[in-house]
């Protein structure tokens, strides 16, 4: 079976890319490099070097395809805010031209990267799929605006669509061709700043009166080779005419202190931090509530916060 990845160049669409391969599928690869990095398409796919804002290309990509895994997207908060309009094109108009092209061509399963931004300021911690969908940003938005596309499509065109709203994805994959990791400029994630941070240059902590144990903002992290494997399931589980939304999480949550905690156990050495002022729109806790995905996809995360923060740490070496 052959799986279209769209953003294969990236971080997480990389590392799906190189799993697929592995489990014996033929793979894809849709993307412009804008975010992404050329060396991290595995040599083995199909490399169509282009822009899913482009129908041709999108089309070229498409043949011989029979699922695609969506992964192609801007993903950065803060330019979200200043240059919306990009992620309106690139999320929502991209999606659009890829559900079009599709019909099209026939094909009929797609798996989205939603993200929990969509949630927004949670009001209910576990944050379930049910939670009210409020997302502070254009680019929660914009994913949100592609849940609901997908959620019309499946009805009116017989797609089985399956979105996976990821908490906070890390850790890095040791793939034939060497490590897949996170490679994003500016990196805004946790697990790979305090891995850079310096005497000269510490890590920032953004607060440390928040409503937590610690004072600290707490996150759920899931390590990106779970969240692969949760993809592959969802290429089974989705079903013709029917759009599920699944969070993927840990179902639990790390404080940013106790994320340094492990980072220090790992590289034997304290880790030089700062407290800063909070950020203005940062949520205290984030979790997600992970019963949908055990129950539809029959998966469960397997590796911790030690294992993202030394897979992260060995690729960096
Ligand atoms: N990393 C996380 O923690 C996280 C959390 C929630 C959701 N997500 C979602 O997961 C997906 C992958 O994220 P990532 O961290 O791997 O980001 P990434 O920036 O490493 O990967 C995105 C890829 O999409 C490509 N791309 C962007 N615009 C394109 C276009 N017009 N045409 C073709 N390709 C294009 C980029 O070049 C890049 O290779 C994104 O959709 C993101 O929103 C990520």
């Amino acid at each position: 079976m052959r799986v279209l990845v769209t953003g294969g160049a990236g971080y997480i669409g990389g590392t799906a890319a190189a799993i697929l391969l592995e489990r014996g599928f033929d793979v894809t690869v849709l993307d412009d490099c804008s975010t992404g990095h050329l060396e991290a398409v595995d040599s083995r796919a199909t490399f169509i070097n282009g822009s899913i804002l482009d129908n041709a290309t999108v089309a070229k990509a498409l043949q011989g395809v029979e699922a695609v895994l969506h992964f192609s997207a801007k993903s950065l908060v803060g330019e979200s805010v200043t240059k919306p309009e990009i992620y309106w094109n690139t999320n929502v108009n991209g999606a659009r031209i890829l559900l079009d092209e599709m019909r099209t061509a026939g094909i009929k399963k797609i798996v989205f990267s939603s993200t929990a931004a969509t949630y927004g300021e949670p009001k209910e911690i576990p944050i379930t799929e049910n939670s009210e969908t409020k997302p502070t940003n254009p680019y929660g938005a914009s994913k949100l605006a592609v849940d609901y596309m997908l959620t019309s499509e499946a009805i009116a065109h017989e797609i089985a669509a399956i979105s996976l709203r990821y908490f906070n994805v890390a850790g890095a994959l040791k793939s034939s061709s060497g490590w897949l990791a996170e490679r994003h400029d500016p990196e805004t994630h946790l697990i790979p700043n305090i891995l850079r941070a310096s005497d000269t240059a510490p890590l920032k902590v953004f607060g440390s009166d928040w409503p937590t144990q610690d004072g600290t903002c707490i996150r759920d992290y899931i390590h990106v080779v779970d969240l692969i494997e949760a993809h592959i399931l969802a290429l089974g589980a989705a079903t013709a005419g029917s759009h599920q939304i699944i969070n993927l999480g840990s179902g639990g949550g790390y404080s940013v202190r106790e994320v340094i905690t492990a980072t220090e156990k790992v590289l034997g050495r304290q880790v030089p931090a700062e407290f800063v002022e909070r950020r203005a729109g940062d949520p205290a806790v984030l979790i997600a509530d992970i019963t949908k995905a055990e129950s539809i996809l029959g998966w469960k995360p397997s590796q911790n916060i030690e294992d993202m923060v030394r897979d992260t740490w060995d690729s960096f070496q």
